[in-house]
């Protein structure tokens, strides 16, 4: 299990655990975290925009060209912003720290 931790706007921490193999956006979505995923990981709406806590950010593999572009295109991003439905947990990322952007 792939230990997770969510904050939300208001500061709120929500530990969670997910399989290996899972999206972080299902196992945000598992976690009760207000995530829509419209596209269902299409990489076409951007609805599933994190912010990846800065210490962890290295952690990730990097985003694609098709999911920058995507980023480009959403609300309040930052230098750690990454598309929740693009991002396979592995135990690599055990202990992630995740933060739900402005507009959540
Ligand atoms: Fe639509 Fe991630 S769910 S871009």
């Amino acid at each position: 299990m792939i230990a997770l931790r969510f904050i939300a706007r208001d500061g709120t921490v929500h530990d969670s655990h997910a399989v290996e193999g899972t999206t972080l956006l299902a196992a945000a979505q598992a976690a009760d975290q207000p995530l829509e995923g419209t596209c269902d990981g299409d990489m076409a709406c951007a609805t599933c925009h994190v912010l990846i806590d800065p210490e962890d950010f290295d952690r990730l593999p990097r985003a694609s060209a098709a999911e920058e572009d995507m980023l480009d295109l959403a609300y309040a991003t930052t230098r750690t912003s990454r598309l929740a439905c693009q991002i396979t947990l592995t135990a690599a990322l055990d202990g992630l720290t995740v933060r739900m952007p402005p507009g959540h």
